[in-house]
């Protein structure tokens, strides 16, 4: 069973306005991507990481992210494409193309950077039990509505029934493929990849994720994530 972990991480990232990609941008000095992939590594489920690059920072990723790497695995940095899922699909080509015995992939979000290893070893798990397509995923704790063109509400969805998605998505890898190939016929992009594999018909499977695997999106979530470093002595 190999599992490579893709990493999309080609985006300007300028939100944080840090003027740098946002993968890049650090929390108590370390950069967001390189928690990210530790994190990765720290699940012992993972031996080879994939991350798309903007062009532009193939050789600072490669630097920086290299060292990281157990002996027996290696962090490979390829450049990514004009949208995520373009990168998504250029990491996955070169995974099946060049990473022998690749056939669970998990694709990341390299601003989950604090996503707890027992996460991604519960979606690797799953899917090597069986399950082609697997996400974490937590309630929704907020009423949501649905809103029409005007922001006039339309529907309120039953909120027990509603799930918030995190990364690490994880995949059978030829599933994914398949759903990135459909996908690019149809001109589709996503940010979702279990999306992609929903339109397949391929059932989706759910398993507990975890407040600290939150998106870090904005100054707030530095914020927020350099006190939950204070919080663990991380
Ligand atoms: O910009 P957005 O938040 O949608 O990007 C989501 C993720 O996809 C980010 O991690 C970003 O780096 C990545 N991405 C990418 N290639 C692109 C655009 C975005 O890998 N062309």
């Amino acid at each position: 069973m190999g599992v490579v972990a893709l990493v999309p991480a080609a985006g300007r990232g300028e939100r944080l306005g840090y003027g740098m990609p946002k993968a890049l941008v650090p929390v108590d000095g370390v950069p967001l991507l390189v928690r990210a992939v530790r994190g990765l590594f720290d699940s012992g489920r993972v031996r080879h990481v994939v991350i798309a690059a903007r062009p532009s920072d193939v050789d600072v990723v490669n630097t920086v992210t290299a060292p990281l790497a157990p002996a027996d695995g290696a962090v490979h940095v390829v450049a990514g494409g004009a949208e995520r899922s373009d990168s998504v699909r250029l990491a996955l080509t070169y995974a099946l193309r060049e990473i022998a015995d690749t056939s669970i992939v998990l694709v990341h979000d390299a601003a989950r950077a604090f996503t707890p290893a027992a996460v991604v070893r519960a979606v690797v798990d799953a899917v090597a039990a069986g399950h082609p397509a697997v996400i974490p995923v937590l309630p929704v704790v907020d009423t949501v509505k649905q809103v029409d063109v005007d922001g006039v509400v339309v529907a309120t969805p039953d909120r027990a029934a509603l799930r918030v998605v995190q990364t690490p998505q994880g995949f059978d890898a030829a599933v994914l493929l398949r759903a990135h190939e459909a996908a690019q016929a149809a001109g589709l992009g996503a940010t979702d990849d279990a999306g992609l594999v929903e339109r397949l018909g391929v059932p989706v499977v759910t398993v507990p994720g975890h407040a600290d695997a939150m998106k870090i999106t904005t100054k707030f979530d530095l914020a927020v994530a350099e006190a939950l470093l204070v919080g663990t002595g991380g």
